[in-house]
């Protein structure tokens, strides 16, 4: 069998770049049946270096197009993460009301301030387009955020808050968030902060998001802010926890059960290692009503040295997150947007599996494991331990379930590459289970590197990204102490 390489990595329905390096999406805004996502991108070379945005579009979510740079950093600096809105009154003047503008803000990072050990080498500035995104020119008054003094002042997300008739600004700031509020998108006043003491902290925070939603089945609405940081991941590295509460158009007050939330809680948007700096797109229409999420599949500790060389970097699949309350705790949960259900093919299909030896559930014969769809459910909790292996001639990446611990846990150990980094292949992925159901559902996807283990109806999500050094071959349920049943175990083939 021939070694995996590059090519054979690349995927089929996550979007990366053609060629060179990508990190966190940027400015995802959707726009007459188009998604649009903007990334940090390096367009000469395969690791970080200055800044641009690239440029994606998608109608699907899951077909791509990548598009020409749309920013390019100037004398004010590299052009960091941020977002984008359509601004559909034209609040900003920077369009009209009959072409109404997107304005993006992003930051700017000074280079040469860096260097000269200043302060306030990252600044917010805005950038516009009137023709739904294509090109884009920058504003001329730019800073609209200028820096107070402080090194980490990041990643602005814009949100159009309709309770209050006003444009909120989220921006990371080393340990905190700030909040800012305008009229015009070009105008800010800082309005409140939020983070210091609360949640996790062993690393800077970067990329918030901030939003409302819905508490599903009641008339509930509380607002979500989603906050990256590096390291300091609840499984190492770089991640993101989310904090559930009310906002009063100035201040964010957490729920009861999360103020002062611990350093080691369980609010965690992925518990797998490779998923960052994700945020929400704007401008989904009404009738839409979802809230879609999109993050970065990798982890800082060796984004810059996983084996892909013509492109390194690859996006999560975008995602519907809904808000729960379950057992009087405000959970997120995730699911894998419903376009991809369209694309689908079940090759097999089995009401009940007994797992009394070791089963072959997915052999690579049938279905091409480079892109696959698996849903199961684990009907017993009891006290025992489910382990699923996915192989090929050299590797074996395991997971599962440990009835003893009550926890979900991956290891890529045995990947035969997986010594390219040793955080790579030396962390075991264990995250605790949240459900209290007596079923363990289980969405299992795969597309040539990368699998989202989607538990409980999404209440506990794993994305992992791995690199086989041959195809995949099986994928097998190992047998426990005592025989088991697998229920509705059905596999899917993607048209993609
Ligand atoms: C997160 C991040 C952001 C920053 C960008 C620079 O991965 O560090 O805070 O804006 O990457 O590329």
């Amino acid at each position: 069998t021939k070694t995996l390489e590059d090519a054979d990595y690349r995927p089929h329905f996550h979007f990366a770049p053609e060629k060179h390096w990508m990190n966190d999406p940027n400015g995802m805004f959707y726009l007459d049946g188009t998604y649009h996502l903007f990334y940090q991108y390096y367009p000469d070379g395969n690791v970080w270096g200055p800044m641009h945005w690239g440029h994606a579009t998608t109608k699907d979510l899951l077909r791509w197009d990548e598009k020409p740079i749309a920013i390019y950093p100037d004398s004010l600096g590299y052009i960091f993460s941020g977002s984008a809105v359509v601004d559909l009154k034209n609040s900003s003047g920077l369009g009209t009301r009959e072409n109404p503008p997107v304005v993006a803000m992003f930051t700017y990072h000074d280079p040469i301030k860096e260097r000269e050990g200043r302060e306030n080498f990252q600044n917010q500035a805005i950038a516009y387009s009137t023709d739904q995104g294509a090109t884009w020119r920058k504003y001329a008054m730019n800073p609209v955020i200028p820096n107070p003094g402080i090194k980490d002042f990041r990643d602005p997300k814009i949100h159009w808050d309709a309770e209050h008739q006003q444009w909120i600004v989220v921006l990371a700031v080393l340990d905190r968030v700030y909040f800012y509020t305008s009229k015009d998108l070009k105008e800010w006043t800082k309005v409140s902060e939020f983070g210091n003491g609360q949640g996790a902290h062993g690393g800077v925070w970067e990329c918030p998001d901030f939003f409302p939603m819905p508490v599903a089945g009641t008339n509930e609405t509380k607002w979500v802010l989603i906050q990256s940081l590096n390291p300091g991941a609840i499984n190492g590295g770089s991640g993101t926890q989310y904090f559930i509460g009310d906002f009063d158009g100035k201040v964010f007050t957490p729920v009861k059960a999360m103020q002062n939330l611990p350093e080691n809680h369980s609010y965690w948007l992925d518990f797998g290692r490779d998923n960052y700096a994700g945020v929400s797109w704007a401008n989904l229409p009404e009738k839409d009503g979802r809230i879609l999420y999109l993050g970065w599949m990798t982890n800082w500790q060796y984004a810059q040295e996983v084996p892909t060389e013509t492109w390194r970097g690859a996006m999560t699949l975008p995602r519907e997150l809904t808000l729960h309350k379950q057992q009087n705790q405000y959970r997120l949960h995730t699911a894998p947007a419903q376009e991809l259900w369209a694309y689908t093919d079940t090759i097999r299909y089995q009401k009940q599996v007994t797992v009394d030896a070791d089963i072959t559930l997915a052999p690579g014969s049938e279905v091409d494991l480079t892109k696959t769809v698996i849903t199961f459910s684990i009907p017993d909790v009891a006290k025992q331990k489910y382990t699923f292996q996915l192989t090929s001639a050299a590797d074996t990446l395991t997971f599962g379930y440990d009835g003893n611990t009550d926890s979900f846990f991956l290891d890529r150990s045995a990947m035969a590459t997986s010594g390219f980094h040793p955080d790579f292949a030396s962390h075991q992925v264990i995250a605790p289970r949240i459900s209290k159901d007596k079923q363990i559902t289980v969405t299992l996807i795969l597309d040539t590197t990368s699998l989202e283990l989607f538990f409980d109806d999404g209440v506990t999500v794993m994305t992992n990204i791995f690199f086989p050094k041959f195809p995949l071959t099986e994928l097998i349920a190992v047998q426990s102490i005592i025989p088991y049943q697998l229920k509705d175990v059905n596999i899917n083939q993607l048209k993609l």
